[in-house]
């Protein structure tokens, strides 16, 4: 691949604002004496013709001194600095990654490397896979050609996701979780060599922290084939590897989200390929007992929202006999509901197997929910409520006879007002 290719690619896929940000850091690159390269997934990206989010460049010197100087000549900011030598750069709202080329060593399995500073042949070695190790050249002008040690262009043209050696997975295990996102992300296979590692080094995932398999987990239900993901995961033995609880959760995310012959589909789902992904991590939830849960809450680390649609979901299931009942009210339903997360519910909702708890819960997500009396606290204080809590309560009151029908306008409500004043 020459220069002009990639340049042509370059200019035809990135947007305006961050082309002219990419021309320019490498033409202040070639003055300061500095080489300056994009790489990884924006690379990957590009050959691939997907959009591309982030933009990485690794600087063989010092990122943060070459951030500094492309900031103050495009009048921008270097917006945010790390210990490992990289820096943020902002221009007329678009943003660079700038990182200092380096190697990196694995003390033991799931620590975090020990870094050195390193050239680009370095840096490309201590990544992942062979199409995330490329890099191109924005420094040399039209004699730049792409870096690519490990033959990532032809594991892009057959669709392999590959690693680099064998020890990519023992030195850090969260690449196990990546190579299944890659994978059903770009819908590649994983070679031969690979898939055989990655089932080896399935234990390597307990060395992980909480924090960083939550991280991946969270990467996992973000992306748009989320249900293959999880899929893919139980038959490669990664979900149970992440942890017990979820073993078998791609299935029971593929049935909930395709449910066979319920006749009946939450507007939940129209018009989008995919759910958010607090749903995803609900619906992961209504697989699992009480202990369960909270053993996957505790691994995960899991904070206080994630928790509460773990257990939300959990209790909620338990009361799917009671929700069932065609002959509740419509205010019963929504106090029964309203405490709960929205996503649990939403989760319930397309997991429950019964067609009257699915009807129930979707009233309540797409009607019942949104149903608020016109009167508000001031109004009820005008109409002589004490201030304090009677407040509150009295609007609940007031919430429930709107959704029973007892009221229908404002006059009605403040009718009803009246009448309850007069009887206290
Ligand atoms: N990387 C790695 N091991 C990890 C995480 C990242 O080797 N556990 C390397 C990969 O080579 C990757 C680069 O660091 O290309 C940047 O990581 P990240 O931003 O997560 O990857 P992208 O390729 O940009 O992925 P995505 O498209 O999912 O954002």
């Amino acid at each position: 691949m020459v220069y002009l290719d990639f340049l042509q690619l370059l200019e035809t896929s990135l947007p305006a604002g961050r082309l002219a940000l990419v021309r320019t850091a490498g033409q202040i690159a070639l003055e300061e004496g500095v080489s300056l390269y994009l790489v990884g997934g924006a690379v990957r990206d590009l050959l691939l013709g997907r959009p591309t989010e982030d933009l990485d460049l690794v600087v063989e010197g010092d990122a943060e001194s070459l951030a500094s100087i492309i900031a103050k000549r495009l009048s921008g900011q270097v917006v945010s600095r790390s210990q490992f030598s990289t820096a943020k750069i902002k221009v007329d709202g678009v943003s660079l990654d700038l990182i200092t080329a380096r190697s990196e060593h694995y003390s033991r399995p799931g620590a975090l490397p020990q870094i050195a500073h390193g050239n680009m042949e370095d840096d490309l070695a201590r990544r992942d896979f062979s199409i995330n190790s490329m890099a191109f050249p924005l420094h040399t002008g039209a004699k730049g050609q792409l870096l690519d040690p490990f033959d990532g262009q032809a594991d892009l043209q057959r669709g392999l996701i590959r690693v680099l050696h064998d020890k990519i997975f023992v030195d850090d295990a969260t690449r196990i979780m990546r190579a299944v996102r890659y994978e059903q992300r770009l819908g590649f296979r994983l070679e031969d060599d690979t898939e055989t590692l990655l089932r080896r080094d399935l234990p390597m995932l307990d060395t992980i922290s909480g924090d960083r398999l939550r991280r991946e987990l969270q990467l996992w239900l973000k992306e748009e084939r989320c249900v293959e993901i999880f899929v893919r995961g139980d038959q490669l033995g990664v979900t149970g590897a992440i942890h017990p609880s979820l073993a078998g959760s791609g299935e029971v995310i593929k049935k909930a989200t395709n449910p066979v012959g319920a006749g009946f589909k939450p507007a939940l789902w129209e018009g989008t390929r995919s759910l958010d992904e607090y749903v995803y991590l609900g619906l992961l939830a209504y697989a699992m007992d009480t202990l369960e849960g909270e053993r996957l809450i505790g691994r995960l680390r899991m904070p206080p929202r994630w928790a509460a649609v773990v257990r939300d979901t959990i209790a909620l299931k338990h009361k799917l006999p009671r929700l069932s009942d065609a002959s509740l009210s419509p205010s019963q339903l929504y106090e029964a509901l309203a405490p709960s997360s929205t996503a649990a519910v939403q989760a319930c909702a397309l997991a429950a197997p019964s067609g009257e708890a699915r009807r129930n819960l979707t009233l309540f997500l797409e009607k019942l929910r949104h149903i608020k009396p016109v009167l508000g606290g001031k109004d009820l204080i005008e109409l002589g409520v004490p201030q304090g809590p009677d407040i509150g309560e009295m609007l609940a009151r007031l919430r429930s006879a709107r959704l029973d029908g007892a009221v229908t306008s404002r006059s009605e409500e403040v009718a009803l007002m009246k009448s309850w004043l007069a009887a206290q």
